[in-house]
Formats: C-alpha cells, structure tokens, sequence
C-alpha cells in the first residue's frame, strides 16, 4: 500500500488509489512484476530552476507509479495525475516506461528525499535527493559601509554572505594592491569574515572588495573605501636656497594630507604670497600629496628672507620655512679662466638656473620620526628646524620635543635626521612614531582619534 499520508491531498489520494486499483485488479498479469530499471537520479539545482527526478520502470503493465515527498510523507502525483496542490509539481511519462517528476521554480523548501514508487504488494520504492544550491548574496547589514579613520587607529570591517552552500569571504584590495596586515605582513588577501588591521596608516588607504564564494556563480563582491585622515605633514628638501640679484629662484615643498589641503606661500611668516608676475606659484597633486612651488621672478635686496610653506586640513595646520639669502654676483672669479668670467658677467641679468650651494637635503619632517631608524647622527647643517602651527595647537610634536628639553638641540637634529633616513629609507613612507632621546618611542598624539563613518555603499556583481 501507499504510505500513509497526513495532508488531505495524500488522503484524496489515497481514496483515488483504492479506486484505481479496484479497476485494475483482474488485469494483473501473472507472467511477472514490474522493476526498477536504474537507480533514481540525485539532482543538484540553483534555486529558481527547474528539477527533474527520472524513474525507470521495466514491465509496468496496469500497476501504477506514484512520487512522494519523503520528509513530509506527501503523495504527490499518482500515474499521470497530480495529486498535491502544490502547482508547481508535474508528471510525465514515455511509453509507461520512464517517469518524470518536474518541480518548477526549485525552492530552497524544496531540498530533501524523494520517492518513485509502484503498488505492487509489497510495493517497490527507490529514492533520489533534490539538492537545492543558492548562489551567495551581501548582506548589507552587518556588511561594513565605506569608512573613515585617524592614523593610527584601528580599523575593523566585516562582510556577511548568505548562500548554499555557505560561502566563503575573501578580501582584496583593489587593483591586485597587497594589504599591510603589521608593519611586516603583507598579504595579497586575507579569508573569513573579518579585516582586522590595527595601527592603520595613510598606505592602507584605498578600497577593499568583499568577496564572497560558494562554487555557484555568480560570486559577488562589495567596496569598501577606506579613508585615512591625517593632519598635515610637510618634507622640504632645501631649506636654504641662495640665489644672486636678479635672479630666479624655485623654492619647493612637499605636503602630505588627508582630508586635502590648501595649501599657500607666506613671506616672513605674514605676507600671504599670491600669485602673479612678481611670484609664480604652482601646485600638484596626487592622491594626498601635494607638491608645491614658489619662483620669484628676478629676486631683488627685499625678497631675501624666510619663506613659508603653509599646509591646513581639518585636522591641524603645518608650515615649513625656507631661507632664501644672497649670494654675491661673480664680478671677478680665479685667474683660470677669463673666458669663463667673461660668459658669467655678460649673462649673470639673464640667466635663471638656481645657484648650486643650496646642500643637497635629506627628505625629512619632524612629524613623526620612524622608531626603527638606525639613523643617529647629526643633521646637515642645512636643515632647519620646522615648528609646528602656534596657531591650532593641534599638532605638537616638536613642540612637545621641545618643551621636554629645550636645550637640547642636538636631540631636535638627530630627531629630526632620523626622521629624514626613515623618510629616505622607506621613499616617503610615513612613520608612526617618534623616537625620544632616552631611546624610547611614543606614539604621536595625533593618532588613535575616534573615527568617523561615511556611508557609501557600492556593490558589484560580477560572473565568476
Ligand atoms: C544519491 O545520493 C545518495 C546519498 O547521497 C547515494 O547513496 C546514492 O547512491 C545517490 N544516487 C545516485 C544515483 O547517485
Ligand atoms: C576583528 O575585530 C572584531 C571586533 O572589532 C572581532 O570581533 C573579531 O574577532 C576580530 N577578528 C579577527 C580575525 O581578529
Ligand atoms: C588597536 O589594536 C591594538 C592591538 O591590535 C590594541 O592594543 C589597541 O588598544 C587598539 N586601539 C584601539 C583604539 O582600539
Ligand atoms: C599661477 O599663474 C600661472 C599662470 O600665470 C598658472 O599657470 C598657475 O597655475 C597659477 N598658480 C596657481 C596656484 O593658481
Ligand atoms: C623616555 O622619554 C619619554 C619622554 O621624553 C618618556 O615619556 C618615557 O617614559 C621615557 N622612557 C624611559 C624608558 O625613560
């Protein structure tokens, strides 16, 4: 017999078999009973498909084939009728031979054991599974937004993916960037849920994809921007430039920021320099860097002096000083050459090149000095010492330095110097601490701010 059923449409059904059997019971032929040709098929399919169980059956005559639903113990169809309600199930056959059971529209309810069955007593059964896969999906929440941090503080994102099988998380960053886990690891991606990096720095900037994976395409990612904000920082290569009367002189800075700066010249800490005939200036930026320049056209007695590089963000203010003094004008040079003396003198009003006694200068900032310099000697004597802005008090790291020991000025050099080799040492890389003259390090006060969130939500499909 069937088994029994709960459902009202397995009990109509079981009232419909009666009849049906009642009929066929003188056609039973004696010569044998009807068997399974091949195993029922298991069926894999994404959800929203169709899913197809195939039953063979050898010698059927007048028995009949039903298909249940094993789990629930349902009738669904018997011989080419349908039974359930469910308007999604249908049935086929090819010559009472082969059988088909159709579920359209495969839901994940649907996942589970199914039966082909013959009534012939005892009745023959075989079972096939209907595995039900479902391509994975982003969750928005708890999935991190784009966000916005302090250097030096800790960043925490997290990608959620629902799916079947459950799908895998990975993180990259884009564009095949490595991600800086510490100061020593570099990874091209990291697996599971979380990217946990402590201690980020303006490097880490950029945007991350979420990736997540199941083995059913399409795998989908999100972008996550990370942002890193930092005050103003500056790297100024020659801080004395000497150029004779008449002369054109570049004077050149560079500023780190994030958010953006704006940036500007000053002459003597006062006079805001605006571009014009007498001054040229010029900005270039890339990324958070920006690389400034002064030429004073034709420089005369009044412009030799000290000038400002001026850098402000939201988050503090930085300037740097650059001296510009005099150099006398060859009017006689060593009796080597008079063709030479000659070529000076009638070109000294025209030419513009900048006179070579400017040292050549390390690349350095008193920002934020590399606590791993192995850097411990004197600075050149040409770089003089930045100080920080009076104006916002934000940002006081020589200051700081300089309150601690203010007599110690070959402590602000070596400070300084180490800062110029961990600059040059690393091509710019910034450093996050600061080393102190009793060897020890401290973190900039600047870092470990709370940060602020931006919500900006990006996603991406893409086919695997
Ligand atoms: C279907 O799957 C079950 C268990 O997963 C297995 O025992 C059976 O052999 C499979 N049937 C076929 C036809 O592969
Ligand atoms: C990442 O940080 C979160 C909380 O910020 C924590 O719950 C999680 O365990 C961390 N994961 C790893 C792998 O460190
Ligand atoms: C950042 O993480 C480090 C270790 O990973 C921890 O020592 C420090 O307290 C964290 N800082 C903040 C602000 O959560
Ligand atoms: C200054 O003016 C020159 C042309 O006179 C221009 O090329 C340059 O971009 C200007 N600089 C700024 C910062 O506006
Ligand atoms: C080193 O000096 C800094 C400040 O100058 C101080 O905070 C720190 O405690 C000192 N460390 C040691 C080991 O003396």
């Amino acid at each position: 017999m069937w088994r029994p059923a709960e459902s009202h449409a397995a009990c109509i059904a079981c009232c419909f078999l009666v009849s049906l059997l009642r009929a066929d019971v003188h056609a039973i032929d004696s010569t044998g009973m009807p068997k399974f040709g091949e195993d029922l098929n298991n069926v894999t399919v994404p959800v929203g498909r169709e899913a197809i169980f195939i039953c063979n059956v050898e010698g059927l005559a007048t028995y009949k084939v039903a298909w249940l639903r094993v789990d629930t113990q349902t009738i669904l169809t018997i011989h080419s009728h349908v039974i359930t309600k469910n308007h999604r199930i249908a049935v086929t056959h090819s010559d009472h031979r082969i059988w088909y059971l159709h579920i359209r529209e495969v839901r994940e309810a649907d996942r589970g054991w199914y039966m082909c069955q013959i009534n012939t007593d005892p009745m023959k059964s075989q079972q096939g599974y209907l595995q039900v896969v479902v391509p994975p999906d982003i969750l928005d929440y708890p999935t991190s937004t784009d966000m916005a941090v302090r250097e030096g503080g800790n960043v925490s994102m997290q990608c959620a993916a629902s799916g079947f099988p459950t799908p895998s998380i990975t993180w990259r960053k884009e564009g095949g960037l490595s991600i800086s886990l510490s100061p020593n690891t570099d990874v091209s991606a990291v697996n599971g849920p979380w990217l946990n990096v402590s201690k980020v720095n303006r490097l880490h900037m950029g945007a991350y994809l979420c990736i997540a994976s199941n083995g059913i395409p399409p795998s989908v990612s999100k972008r996550i921007m990370l942002v890193i904000q930092f005050p103003p920082m500056i790297w100024i290569q020659n801080q004395l430039v000497g150029a004779q009367e008449g002369q054109s002189v570049t004077l050149e800075c560079t500023s780190e920021a994030y958010p953006k700066s704006i940036d500007y010249w000053t002459k003597d800490k006062t006079t805001i320099i605006s571009n014009g005939t007498k001054y040229h200036t010029d900005l270039k930026d890339n990324a958070y860097k920006t690389h400034m320049k002064l030429t004073i056209i034709s420089v005369t007695l009044s412009d030799y002096g000290t000038y400002q590089c001026v850098s402000k963000n939201s988050l503090g203010e930085t300037d740097g000083t650059i001296k510009l003094y005099a150099v006398p004008k060859p009017t006689t040079t060593t009796t080597t050459t008079t063709t030479t003396t000659t070529t000076t003198t009638t070109t000294s009003t025209t030419t513009t090149t900048t006179v070579p006694t400017s040292v050549p200068g390390r690349w350095w900032t008193t920002e934020m000095p590399k606590k791993s310099s192995k850097f411990g000697g004197k600075a050149p004597a040409n770089e003089v010492d930045r100080r920080p802005s009076k104006k916002t008090g934000k940002y006081q790291d020589a200051a700081d330095n300089k309150k601690d020991d203010p007599t110690d000025e070959d402590q602000q050099q070596s400070s300084r110097a180490a800062a110029a080799a961990a600059a040059g040492d690393n091509n710019g890389r910034p450093a996050l601490s600061k080393k102190h003259k009793n060897g020890s390090t401290s973190v900039h006060p600047a870092l470990g701010v709370t940060a602020a969130v931006w919500i900006i939500i990006t996603q991406r499909i893409f086919p695997l």
